[in-house]
This record gives structure tokens, sequence and C-alpha cells, in this order.
């Protein structure tokens, strides 16, 4: 693969070294091509031709990104955000009192609040404390079996750390206890390999700003074929039912399929966005994406450590991600990625550390940046 000519698609390479793809990502050209199709229909036919135009992309990026989870069709629902998938699960699910949901404190607050608002319903959620930035297979395990869990729920890379939880291991345990599965996919979704069904995974939800590459404002949510008989959409519209082009006729049939969740008129721009995104990364594939991130996290974090920095994020395979978090000495990681950003490398600082978080289309040589400004 030649990595050098896909900076080609992204002109912000002319300007910053972008470092910051685990908060919010440039778009390539391709997205922003995509961005433009969708104008100049909205601007010379309105919606004249809704259903060959607007409707079939809307679709084909429903394929899509079934086919980057390895999940059916009818498996994805288009949300706003992450926080609207998950809470889609949280809203949705029979609770009973003395029901408990396992987090971890290593998550970011859109997968703890949704769980902690249960708690006047006798919900109680435990955050497993994390241990040098990990969460460990063995409390997801002692957890479940103290009871009474209906729901894990948990990041496929922690937002801080960058750890990679192990997803297939998580879901089995999960199975084996009877447990739901509920995933963020937001920190990997993009950029590491994700199979829903090898991961026995029931709920995923990720927006298209991250690793994917798209606008904010427009992500996914997977509701495992198996698993849509548990959740009742609390909100609900035209959209959510059964032939819902007859207006003529009111029934609250409810689509089979996780398109229940659309309730109303969907971000049709978002879509175009993300289905230029997801096609990009397809054409890459996924798993060389993952291996050329791999490659420049290892130089980057040789780099950092002959600097003298400390890296705070576990790099063993299988734990290893796209993000590498570190700290310089006694310099606040605020002031550290204050500098960075003054030099024009753009990296942010997260949980105590600095956190660089580089993409397929990111160099060596910046990298090599990085580390010489600092
Ligand atoms: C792990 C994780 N989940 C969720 C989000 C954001 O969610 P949303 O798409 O709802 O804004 C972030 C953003 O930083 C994140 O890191």
């Amino acid at each position: 693969m030649d990595w050098e000519s896909t900076r080609d698609w992204f002109p912000v390479t002319r300007e910053l070294i972008y470092l910051n793809h685990a908060g919010v990502a440039p778009i390539s050209t391709r997205v922003r091509d995509a961005l433009a199709r969708f104008s100049r229909e909205a601007l010379e036919r309105g919606a004249f031709q809704y259903e060959p135009f607007f409707d079939t992309e809307i679709e084909r990026t429903r394929g899509h990104v079934a086919t980057l989870l390895g999940a059916e069709t009818s498996e994805i629902a288009f949300v706003k955000n992450t926080t609207e998938g998950l809470g889609i699960v949280a809203a949705g699910l029979d609770w009973q009192p003395g029901d408990r949901v396992v987090g971890c404190d290593l998550e970011y607050p859109s997968n703890v609040y949704p769980w902690w608002n249960l708690r006047e319903r006798g919900v109680e959620t435990i955050l497993l404390p994390g241990r040098d930035g990990v969460l460990p297979l063995e409390s997801i395990e002692a957890a479940l079996r103290s009871g009474n869990v209906r729901v894990v729920a948990l990041s496929s890379v922690e937002f801080g750390s960058g750890a990679r939880n192990d997803l297939v291991a998580i879901g089995a345990l999960c199975r084996e206890h009877g447990a739901l599965f509920c995933v963020d996919a937001i920190q990997s979704l993009g950029c590491l390999p994700i199979d829903v069904r090898e991961a026995q995974i029931d709920y995923l939800a990720a927006d298209g700003h991250k690793w994917l590459l798209s606008v904010e404002g427009c992500g996914v949510f997977f509701c495992a074929s198996r698993a849509l008989e548990y959740l009742t959409p609390r909100i609900v519209g035209w959209r959510s039912v059964t032939a819902n082009q007859d207006f003529d006729r009111y029934h609250l049939d409810l689509q089979p399929t996780a398109g229940r969740f659309e309730e109303g008129t969907p971000n049709t721009a978002g879509i175009f966005a993300l289905g230029a995104a997801v096609d990009l990364l397809l054409e890459l594939g996924i798993d060389s994406v993952e291996e050329r991130v791999g490659a420049l996290t290892d130089h980057l974090v040789r780099g950092l450590r002959e600097r003298g920095a400390t890296i705070e994020s576990p790099r063993e395979p299988g734990l290893a991600s796209g993000i590498v978090a570190f700290t310089l000495g006694d310099e606040a990681p605020k002031a550290t990625a204050r500098r960075l950003r003054r030099a024009g490398v753009f990296v942010v600082a997260r949980r105590g550390c600095v956190r660089a978080s580089p993409h397929f289309y990111n160099s060596s040589a910046e990298l090599d940046e990085l580390v010489a400004a600092l």
C-alpha cells in the first residue's frame, strides 16, 4: 500500500500535523465531494428525486456500515451520536429493581451517565477500577459471577489510556452469564477491525467524526436481530413503522429491523459524508489500516521514549490501539499539548496525559516532528 499517496485526500496535512483522530478528525476530499454532491442536488432539485438520489445513498451507506461491522443491513440504524445509541439501550430495556450494569472507571462519560440515570428505577451501575489504564478481564468475570448483571457496557478502546478491550473474550463471558453486551466503539471503528458476531455483541454505537473520518452529528447504532425484542423504542415517529410512506393510515407496527429506532427524517447530509468515509476505509481495508496505525504508533512510542517521555498507554499486542498517551517529566500534560499545538502539532490532554492519535495518512516524518517539537 502506498500510504504516502493517501495524504492527497487530506489537505489538512498541508497546514497541520493532525494527531487527534481520537477527538474530532478532519475530513477527506472524498467526504467533501460527497457533501458537494448532496449540496448540488439539494440546491438544484431539492427533494424532486428523493428516492433515487437520497434514499438510495442512505440504504447504500447502511449496507456498507453493516459490512464494516460484520452485521446485517437490517441491524443498522443511523443515530445522531454515540450517546444516542447508548441511550436507546439504557432507555429501552425492561429494567427490574436490583438489575446491575457493569462498566468501568476508564470510560468516557457518555457510557456512564445513561446507566447512572437508571438509579431511580433501582438499577445499580458498577464501575470496575482500571489498573494502569487497563480493565482486567478477571474483574469483569468476577462482577458477572456476583449476579444480576443485565448489561456489560464498555468501550472497544478506552478514550484516555488507549487500552483495547478484548471484545471477543468479554462477549463470551457475557453470553456465559446471560448478560447483554453493549459496546461504545467510537474509539476503534474505522481504525481497528471488529466483528459483532464473533464478539457476540448485542448493541453497539459509534459516531462518525473520529476514526471513521466523517462529520459530526451522524453515527451508527447496531442492534443484533436477536436482541431487538428486548428494546422498546422510547421515541417513536412516522419512520419507526412499516410502510412508512403511507401517511393515510395510522398504525404502530414497528419495523422489524433496527430502522425502528430512526423515528423521523434522517441526517441525510451526514449520511452522505459517512458513506464516502466508510467507502474509503473499506477500499483501503481495515486490516491494512490497523497494521499501518500500529506501525505509526510504534514509531511514535520509540521516538517519545528516546526523548525521555513516559508512555502511559499499554503497548502489548492485543492492548495497543491508535491512541498513544504519554507524559513528559514534570510538565503538566495540558502545557505539553499547548506547546505542541503552538508548533502546529494537534494533540490534546486527556486523563492526566498527552494523547496523540495518528491515522493511516499521517507519516513517520510527522511523528518525528512531534518528538522534535517537544
Ligand atoms: C469513548 C467515547 N465515547 C463517546 C464519545 C462521544 O460520544 P458522542 O458521539 O455521543 O459525542 C467520545 C468522545 O470523545 C469517546 O471518546
